[in-house]
């Protein structure tokens, strides 16, 4: 098992729903910062990139898609469709996150900072550091 999509206590009362995750709690690290994917062209598939470091935690907080998790060996397809659900992609996995639908809301949080330099952008060099 690559990872697992985690459901979260949905703390909904007669005004409607409210799901919290905090740091080292419901996410597995401290974050440092949080980006969102929005409007994203039908049949679009986005990242195919893995990390040397970045540790990332995924919650489709409106609409729905679907993320692809590799390790290098196994591959699997993870579903988020509900907004009380999230994906944990540890660092030297390689993800892609496809058929979003049209309203889809994809956040993203990572324990560090944007930094080019922790991209592994091709399948080749990412399956040359996970077999070292
Ligand atoms: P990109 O890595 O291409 O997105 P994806 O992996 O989803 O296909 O990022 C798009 C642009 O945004 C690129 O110019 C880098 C920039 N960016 C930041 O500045 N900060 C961030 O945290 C992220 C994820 C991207």
């Amino acid at each position: 098992m690559i990872s697992e999509v985690k459901e979260f206590k949905i703390l909904g009362d007669h005004r409607g729903q409210l799901v919290a995750l905090e740091a080292n709690r419901q996410i597995p690290f401290e974050v440092k910062r949080v980006f969102y994917i929005y409007g994203t062209q039908p049949e679009i598939s986005r990242g195919n990139h893995s990390h040397y470091k970045t540790k990332q935690f995924l919650v489709a907080v409106h609409g729905s898609c679907k993320v692809t998790l590799d390790d290098g060996v196994d591959k699997e397809v993870y579903d988020l469709d509900r907004p009380n659900l999230g994906l944990f992609q540890d660092a030297l996995i390689w993800g892609s996150m496809h058929d979003f639908s049209p309203d889809c809301v994809l956040m993203v949080l990572a324990n560090d900072y944007y930094d080019d330099k922790d991209y592994i952008r091709t399948y080749d060099e990412f399956l040359q550091e996970v077999n070292r």
